[in-house]
């Protein structure tokens, strides 16, 4: 059976797992660094780098010796070659290229989008192509139709932050902490989400696309008003990201006919009140709601490991010249949505 060795360094997160094309994942491992970052309210990315330096070689070591396996015994070594910040993602793709280049063995350089496009496959063994998913990381917010092992159609993306950026952001306006979603929600279960007045930016348009700065200045307006507890504020907030979604991905829905399933995955995707609310969704267009248990929704190597697998299996593997990209576009197709890049 084929098997693989992910790696994954493409964010604040270091990891190494070992899986099979048959969906065993035979080891496991990921080092968050949130104490490292915490003094800063976010990600420092050189910070970041030096700490893939230092941890990555371990786990890959533990991944290995928890199988009883070596590197020997694996297909192919798969690793993120981006999009990400770009000193993490060449720690591990050299790491990865080092691994290949020693032991004789094909490298799958993987877009990090595309790990988590199918990652819901790897814990759902009959989701079929096409599905609708939503992708919603603290990088990205997107709305793709995948439609196959590298065909993904981009439907919608945010004109400005991503959904967990506005998290992350929200929750330091809020003096809640790093890293801000799992914090704001936590806040938000002591609030009333109907307490504060939020905007629902595009909702309602008929293009799919997402904005969630002016909702990040709404809420710096609403704890400024000094009117509102931080609990109510952070309800009120993740109510607001909540109908964005829905209303977005509704409209989504309808120009993906044919889709199986409604599929979330990304960071953001962990979040409960998020995942009722695309259930219920789902159900009223008779889909299935797919989403990956929550340690598969946030950054993780079982998911580079496992599209390793399967862009190996489909013939689709890289040189040891394959560059890092800071950018990498899953759809290059996809028009630049209107009023992108554009910040409140
Ligand atoms: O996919 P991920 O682990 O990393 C990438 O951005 O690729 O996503 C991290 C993002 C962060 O912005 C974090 O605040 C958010 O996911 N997140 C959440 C929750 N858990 C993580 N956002 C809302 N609710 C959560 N429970
Ligand atoms: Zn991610």
């Amino acid at each position: 059976m084929t098997l693989l060795l992910g790696i994954e360094s493409s964010c604040d997160e270091t990891a190494a797992a070992l899986v099979t094309a048959d969906r065993h994942i035979l080891a496991h491992r990921v080092a968050g660094q949130e104490r490292a970052h915490q003094p800063y309210g976010g990600v420092v990315p050189e910070i970041a780098a030096r700490a893939h330096v230092e941890i990555l070689p371990r786990l890959v070591e533990e991944v290995f010796e928890e199988a009883g396996l070596e590197v020997a015994d694996v297909d192919a070594i798969a690793a993120t070659a981006g999009p990400g910040l770009i000193g993490g993602v060449m720690v591990g793709l050299l790491m990865a290229k080092g691994l290949a280049f020693a032991a004789r063995k094909p490298l799958v350089a993987l877009n990090h989008l595309e790990a988590h496009a199918l990652s819901p496959m790897l814990s759902q063994p009959d989701l079929a192509f096409p599905y609708l998913l939503l992708l919603v990381s603290g990088g990205h917010c997107q709305l793709l139709s995948v439609e196959g092992v590298g065909r993904y159609r981009r439907l919608a993306t945010t004109i400005d932050d991503a959904a967990g950026e506005a998290f992350d952001k929200s929750a330091k306006l809020l003096g809640l902490g790093y890293p801000g979603g799992p914090a704001v929600e936590a806040c938000a279960e002591a609030g009333d989400r109907h307490a504060v007045l939020l905007p629902r930016p595009l909702a309602g348009s008929g293009e799919p696309h997402f904005s969630f700065a002016g909702l990040k200045s709404a809420v710096l307006r609403a704890r400024d008003s000094g009117l509102h507890r931080p609990e109510d504020i952070a309800a009120s907030f993740q109510q607001a990201v909540v109908d964005c979604l829905v209303d977005r991905t509704r409209l989504a829905l309808g120009r993906a006919p044919g889709a199986t399933a409604l599929v979330a995955a990304g960071g953001v995707a962990a979040n409960q009140a998020i995942r009722g609310a695309l259930a219920a969704l789902a159900a009223e267009h008779g889909l299935p709601f797919v989403a990956p248990p929550l340690w598969l929704c946030t950054d993780n190597a079982a998911m580079i490991a496992w599209a390793g697998a399967l862009r190996y299996e489909a013939g689709l593997v890289d040189g040891l010249d394959v560059p890092a990209r800071a950018r990498w576009p899953l759809d290059p197709e996809a028009e630049k949505a209107r009023g992108a890049g554009v910040k409140a």
